[in-house]
Parts: C-alpha cells; structure tokens; sequence
C-alpha cells in the first residue's frame, strides 16, 4: 500500500478530503498518510516561510531553505537524493498535466511526496533540485497548491486495492482499458420512467451481453475527436 506525505502551509485544508469513504478504506488498508506544515521547520523567525523575488514583481515566492528543512526533517537526508528513494512531486501550474495514465503510473509507486506551494510558487531551486517531477491539474492558476495536492491524491488513492469497496467499480470507468481508454457509458437509475424520459430498453432487458455491447457503444460515440490518449 502507497505512502503518501503532503507538505503544506494548509494541512488543516485535508480534513475533510481525509474523512472521504476511499480515503478512509485505503487508510484501513495500510494507505499511510501524512502532513508536513512547512512551517513548523521553517529556520527563520517568526515563521517565515516565503520572500519577495529577486528582480521585484508581484507575490511571495516559496523558500528554498524552508522546503530543504521540512524535507530533511521528515526524512533525515539531504533532499537532493530524496528523488532516488521517491517520487517528489512539486504541484505547479506549469508542470505536466495530470492524466488518467500519470495517475495510473503514481498509483503504483511504494511512496509519494507532494509539494504544495502557495503565493506566486517555488523558489526555482526547490524545482531543480528536490523534485523529481512537475505536476499541474489543468491550464489554469490556482491560488495554491493544496486542491491540485488533494485532485492528485483523490485520483492516486481511489486506485488503491480496496478503496472503493466494490473492486469492479475502478474496471469499466471512463478512461479505462475495458473501454478502449474513452469516457464512460450513461448511467441510470429509477425511476424508469420520469416526466416522460424513459431509460433506455437495452438497460431494462436484463441481457447482460447486449448491455456491455451498448454501453461500449455510447462511450464509443462519446469521444473527443482526435487520437486516443
Ligand atoms: Cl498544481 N498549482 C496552482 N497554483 N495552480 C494550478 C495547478 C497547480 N494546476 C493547475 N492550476
């Protein structure tokens, strides 16, 4: 089972994420998960944790001093080879764009570190040097890192065996190799009938190979234009 640490200005921020049914069946199941407050290792006074650029320009920038201290306090070694034990994670708009195939390739690391930074981002050097990957949610700025930290672990720990439960409920859904990597069929539920939109007959049939013939049939002509991912 994965072990995962956040490093956080905000470990507050995944309580309720934390208290989420997958969350919490995986942490039955030995997923190991933890906060690191930058903060409580900063090595400057008063709690600082984040300076003015060089060169001026808006915001506060992420120190690099302050990331190395909480990453030496929670591992004891130089973070400059961290990357060789994990995953370093830093979450920055401009990193790679998370997708179902980087989620999948995440979900079967032993252990994870993620880097949440707030303000205008990372010291650069935190980039070059402790992280061994760049990971974005979307073409689109955040305030802080800390949702696009729980979107990744959202998607990492749901793939975890026995998180949701139901095991086959990760199998047939969009994305998945059972549907040739394309979005999901429609689903329905009762009642059958409803201000006169009715399900679809095939779901009613109770002809189970028809079904799967017609749900990958929908998710067939759901697809985005464009080669498959
Ligand atoms: Cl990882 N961080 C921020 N601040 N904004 C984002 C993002 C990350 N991914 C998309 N937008």
């Amino acid at each position: 089972m994965i072990e995962i640490d956040v490093f956080t200005l905000f470990p507050e921020a995944f309580a309720w994420f934390a208290s989420q049914r997958h969350v919490t069946n995986a942490l039955a199941g030995g997923l190991r998960l933890g906060y690191v407050n930058y903060r409580d290792h900063t090595p400057l006074s008063a709690g600082q944790v984040d300076d003015t650029p060089f060169g001026g320009g808006a915001g506060m920038v992420l120190r690099v001093d302050v990331v190395e201290a909480a990453l030496r306090a929670r591992y004891g070694r130089d973070p400059v080879e961290l990357g060789d034990a994990r995953r370093v994670i830093a979450l920055t708009p401009s990193g790679r764009v998370l997708d179902e195939a980087l989620v999948q390739e995440l979900a079967a690391e032993p252990a994870l570190t993620l880097l949440s930074g707030r303000y205008e981002g990372f010291d650069e050097r935190v980039l070059e040097h402790f992280a061994t990957d760049r990971v974005s949610i979307g073409r689109y700025v955040l305030a802080g890192g800390e949702l696009a930290a729980m979107v990744l672990c959202d998607a990492v720990i749901r793939k975890q065996p026995g998180a949701l439960g139901h095991e086959d409920s990760a199998v047939e859904e969009s994305f998945s190799a059972a549907l040739e990597g394309g979005p999901e069929y429609p689903h329905y539920t009762r009642p059958a009938e409803f201000r006169g939109w009715s399900v679809p007959e095939v779901l009613l049939s109770g002809h189970h190979a028809r079904i799967r013939e017609w749900r990958l049939d929908q998710s067939r002509s759901r697809r985005q234009p464009g080669p498959l991912p």
